[in-house]
């Protein structure tokens, strides 16, 4: 827990930065790092930006996967989740664009392409660490609530809850949200050797009590990473409130 969402943004880019350095890449080694979009990592992402700068950390040798994407908006749409990733991180650092995977929503075969993004993950040979945030209804990447909990990459419908979270970003004009996404399952991040989940704000303060206070439960899917072995939650003091 740390007092604000700069700090949490700030830790966990430390955090990551550590994890690449430690882990030693080159060209027979790659990182692979799991990453989400939404508002909470952007710290996160303008400080690994600023360690990228200064010289003190290389993504040369990292492979990414993000967690999801919109289905049928346009890549260059201001709000896919392509666009949120290049704008935001991927054309401010040394990153290989053969090594950036994002699912596409505009694949003409969407169940073909989670299948081959779960491809990918594999022959990379699994993810090393996964960020992620949740919702104010305790879903991790779009894993609604009554996803299962051993869930692979898939088309999934959006929660009303989550198109109204998410109305915000699209002149807060709810009809204009995708109704529909790609994401990875519960278990795709479950499978990772190590997760980060960063919870900002009292918005989130009711999902983290359900996810760290009650059972494992499918309808607040960010609960069953109580089952794996190496996750982190970051929070700041807001979201706490609830604890
Ligand atoms: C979307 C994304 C999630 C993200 C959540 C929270 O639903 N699919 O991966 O964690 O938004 O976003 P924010 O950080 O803006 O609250």
């Amino acid at each position: 827990i740390l007092d604000t969402s700069k700090s949490v943004g700030e830790w966990a880019a430390k955090y990551v930065m550590k994890r690449i350095n430690d882990f030693k890449p080159g060209p027979e080694r790659h990182f692979v790092l799991g990453l989400p979009t939404g508002s909470t990592p952007l710290g996160m992402y303008k400080q690994l930006i600023e360690f990228h700068k200064q010289g003190k950390l290389s993504f040369q040798y990292v492979k990414t996967f993000n967690m999801d994407e919109y289905v049928g908006l346009p890549r260059n749409h201001e709000e896919s989740y392509h666009y949120y990733m290049w704008n935001n991180f991927f054309k401010h650092i040394d990153i290989e664009p053969e090594n950036v995977h994002i699912l596409d929503g505009n694949a003409s075969n969407l169940v073909e392409e989670c299948n081959r993004f779960e491809r990918q993950i594999k022959e990379a040979g699994g993810v090393e660490l996964f960020i992620g945030g949740i919702g104010p209804d305790g879903h991790i990447a779009f894993n609604e609530p009554g996803s299962s909990l051993v869930s692979r990459t898939r088309v999934k419908t959006l929660a009303q809850d989550t198109l109204e979270a998410n109305a915000r970003f699209f002149n807060n004009d709810i009809q204009k949200v995708p109704k529909q996404a790609l994401t990875v399952g519960v278990g795709t991040v479950l499978d990772a050797q190590e997760v980060l989940i960063l919870i900002t704000g009292a918005q989130k303060s009711f999902a983290l009590y359900k996810a760290i206070e009650e059972g494992v439960n499918h309808m607040w899917t960010v609960s069953a990473f109580q089952q794996h072995a190496n996750t982190l939650m970051i929070c700041d003091e807001d979201a706490t409130l609830e604890l």
